[in-house]
């Protein structure tokens, strides 16, 4: 049931506010949890669509979660050989990109068994060739529909380590090799273009997996078994985001935001929204830092003059969820701010090239798409506002409300509801500070 939701202009926003669990860090946490044999804690696991999904397909494949009196989870994995549950069965992904990516890496290494991954219609619109070419040849047999969408099926097999240099920037194709090469024969080795996250390697340093990093080659050797005993899970920068970009937008505001990972290959948008000039205080890590631990912390937020900026395709995997909100800052920024290399954005959970700059220039920005990107010209004035769909896809359903906020005359956003796909209290927290 697609809900319509109106967002006012706003006085300033205010006050202190924690973010929602990582949703990334989530999915690791689950998965991880349930290929180790002793049990693992985690601890702020996302209550939302997209990481419930997670904990379904590993109880369907064998693991118990146990949800803590504190809140905290207990998962009880199957161990990284014991035979799968549910063989010759769907797994039922949902709305959750990440699990249709990362699953089919432990699912490859499970001789004897084949699972076929499938989901809603936005999932069947999402490319798993990208997976499906490395998985093949490191042995597993695949089937796609139309030679690169979902239903996806996994046949898994005895694995043999591959040198694979990554076709397209993506943590999710960089991740579901190396869980792989947990499993593989030899050892594996993925080479980036450019840095994007980095929390499966982090989480498996945690674990003792055989692990090294050079430059942006990464190697992982056959493991046995998981050692992890237990996750904390950061506040998600990519949630928090939509909230800072409010706070930056409407003048007067200051947000102090507690508790947020503060990992550098996530912070991309605070760093790109400083250089435009809004006014972000707090100890983001150091761009190239390398750690086994998920560093958190505060920021404090204030709005500021912005002015227009060019983002480089080296920077886009380190923000590529908060792209659209660069485009929203840019539309109020004075000059002019261009996003190139990003054409990954029309194969997120919508295009979000087209519907960022439809639903930016329907309220009145200068905003053209490219092929990779987009170009938005701003003169330091508020948007006058209007009406956007969602069309299902969370991110795009938050940008419309924070558009809300900072213009004249209000945004009317359709389908507000998807924003609980990963952010389910976001308009309670978001009205909050107000
Ligand atoms: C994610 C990686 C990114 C990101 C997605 C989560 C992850 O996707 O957009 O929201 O958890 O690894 P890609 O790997 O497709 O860029």
């Amino acid at each position: 049931m697609s809900q319509t939701v109106r967002f006012d202009p706003a006085g300033p926003l205010r006050g202190s506010y924690t973010p929602p669990p990582d949703k990334s860090i989530s999915h690791r946490a689950a998965l991880f949890g349930a290929m180790a044999d002793e049990p693992v804690t985690v601890v702020n696991y996302l209550d939302s669509e997209d990481t419930r999904s997670t904990l379904d397909a590993v109880m369907t494949l064998g693991a118990a979660v146990a949800e803590e009196p504190d809140g905290r989870l207990l998962i009880r994995g199957v161990g990284l050989h014991a035979p799968l549950e549910a063989t010759g069965g769907i797994l039922n992904v949902g709305n959750a990109g990440t699990l249709l990516r990362l699953l089919p890496g432990w699912l490859a290494g499970q001789p004897g068994g084949v699972w076929t991954l499938d989901g809603d219609d936005s999932i069947r619109r999402r490319p798993v060739d990208r997976i499906a070419e490395p998985l093949e040849r490191m042995g597993a047999s695949v089937e796609v529909r139309e030679g690169r969408f979902p239903p996806f099926t996994v046949r898994g097999a005895d694995l043999t380590g591959i040198q694979y240099d990554l076709p397209v920037p993506s943590a999710q194709v960089k991740s579901c090799v190396l869980i792989a090469g947990m499993f593989a024969s030899g050892s594996t080795t993925v080479t980036e273009g450019s840095t994007s996250r980095d929390h499966t390697e982090r989480m498996m340093r945690r674990a003792r997996v055989p692990f090294e990093r050079d430059g942006l080659r990464i190697t992982v050797a056959q493991v046995d078994e998981l050692e992890l005993d237990h996750v904390v899970v950061p506040g998600d920068p990519s949630s928090a985001a939509f909230i800072v970009a409010a706070a930056v937008l409407v003048g007067g505001s200051r947000v102090v935001v507690q508790d947020v990972g503060l990992n550098w290959t996530r912070t991309g948008f605070y760093r790109i929204a400083e250089r435009m000039g809004a006014v972000i205080v707090g100890e983001l890590e150091e761009p190239g830092a390398e750690a086994d631990e998920e560093p958190v912390g505060e920021l404090d937020v204030a709005s500021g003059p912005l002015e227009g900026t060019v983002v480089e395709p080296e920077e886009v995997p380190l923000a590529i969820d908060e792209l659209t909100l660069v485009a929203l800052l840019g539309a109020h920024a004075d000059g002019e701010t261009v996003v190139r290399g990003a054409e990954e954005l029309r194969l997120k959970e919508s295009d979000r090239i087209e519907g960022v700059v439809e639903g930016l220039r329907g309220m009145g920005a200068d905003i053209e798409a490219t092929p990779d990107g987009f170009v938005v010209r701003g003169d330091g004035s508020p948007l006058r506002g209007g009406t956007i769909d969602a069309q299902g896809d969370h991110r795009m359903a938050m940008l419309g409300a924070v558009a809300g906020l900072a213009s004249s005359e209000g945004v009317e956003v359709v389908g507000m509801d998807a924003a609980a796909v990963s952010y389910p209290g976001f308009e309670r927290d978001l009205r909050a500070l107000l």
